[in-house]
């Protein structure tokens, strides 16, 4: 690279950075290509830094918030061992402690907190409850699952996509399964990168069509396809990566057998993955039941990737936070 264009994209990395603090997280439909890729460019490097023993403190003496209204391992402890990395703290707040849970209105819950707090980050139900909380904070709200969208694990699937094979554009992802808050940032974020995204899925559990339409507007911007289909082997066909997720997400205990029955067609299983390239990635967001929507073979066989995902979690949420915290 000659000097200017160094300079040049400098500048540009510095305008992204510039342009970045302060901002919510909820979904990755509100970040261009370039914003993305400088967090998971970030996210790469922040890796390297904590694995070489080295640390980088940029959020000394700030404190992160975590409400969490449904259960979680990764994104409680990936949340918390992160922002504790990057200087600061972290407080777990349950809606079960906090008067949010006896009633008190999420806008004076906003005003509060953002009184003591530099971030909140917050995994509940509805998406419109954290674009409230967002509307009323004057700090940056992080969305760490809603019904709707898990941003931050796309972020770190799309790091871990990017390490095992060294590019995004250009690769065939196929989601088989519900068309869940998972299925809705996989296809917001693969279509932001020309990531030719299949999604198999039975009828009546497909996506958002207003998501889809969201990812086909990006993919037509990036360069890449957007398909919907209710065969998973037209999904898994040649596929670069093969992802699924629970048949029933947090909420859905309730349809738990109805949802086996009708997904069972769409199991992740031997037969499944030998449609996909000979080099393939197995993910899967977790928790998984093997079993259910992938046997124990494919998620715990040479091509599963599941654990590094999980360790991403940690370094691009750790890019998120220094980003827009500061
Ligand atoms: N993948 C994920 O968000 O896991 P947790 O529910 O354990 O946070
Ligand atoms: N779709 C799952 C994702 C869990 C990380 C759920 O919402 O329960």
């Amino acid at each position: 690279m000659s000097a200017e264009v160094v300079k040049l994209v400098a500048d540009q990395d510095q305008q992204i950075k510039e342009g970045l603090k302060g901002r919510d997280f909820l979904t990755l439909a509100d970040f261009t290509e370039e914003e993305l890729s400088y967090l998971l460019d970030l996210a790469a490097r922040l890796k390297a830094i904590q694995h070489s023993g080295a640390t980088f403190q940029p959020l000394k003496g700030k404190t992160l918030g975590m409400i969490f209204e449904k259960s979680s391992t990764r994104t409680r402890v990936s949340f918390e061992v992160g922002i504790y990395q990057l200087g600061g703290q972290g407080m777990f707040l349950s809606s079960r402690d906090l008067q949010l849970g006896r009633g008190e209105p999420i806008s004076d819950t906003a005003q509060v907190l953002s009184r003591y707090l530099d971030g909140i980050m917050i995994r509940t139900f509805s998406h419109k409850d954290v674009e409230q909380l967002a509307a009323h904070s004057s700090v940056p709200v992080i969305n760490g699952l809603t019904d709707e969208y898990h941003p931050c694990q796309v972020m770190a699937d799309l790091q871990t996509i990017q390490e095992q094979k060294g590019q995004l554009k250009g690769l065939k992802l196929a989601f088989v399964g519900d068309g869940n808050n998972m299925a809705h940032s996989l296809l917001l974020g693969a279509a932001t990168f020309g990531v030719d995204i299949y999604m198999a899925s039975p009828e009546g559990y497909q996506p958002d069509p207003k998501v889809v339409e969201l990812a086909k507007k990006r993919a037509e911007k990036y360069g890449s396809r957007v398909v919907i289909t209710d065969d998973p082997k037209e999904a898994a066909q040649n596929a670069d990566v093969i992802y699924t997720d629970v048949w029933a997400s947090m909420g859905q205990e309730d349809e738990q057998e109805e949802r086996a029955k009708t997904f069972a067609p769409f199991q992740v299983n031997a037969e499944l993955v030998q449609l996909a390239k000979p080099d393939y990635v197995f993910m899967h967001c977790l928790p998984a039941h093997r079993g259910e929507e992938v046997t124990a073979d494919v998620i715990d066989g040479d091509h599963s990737v599941v654990f590094d995902q999980s360790e991403n979690r940690l370094h691009a949420q750790k890019a998120i936070m220094a980003s827009i915290m500061v």
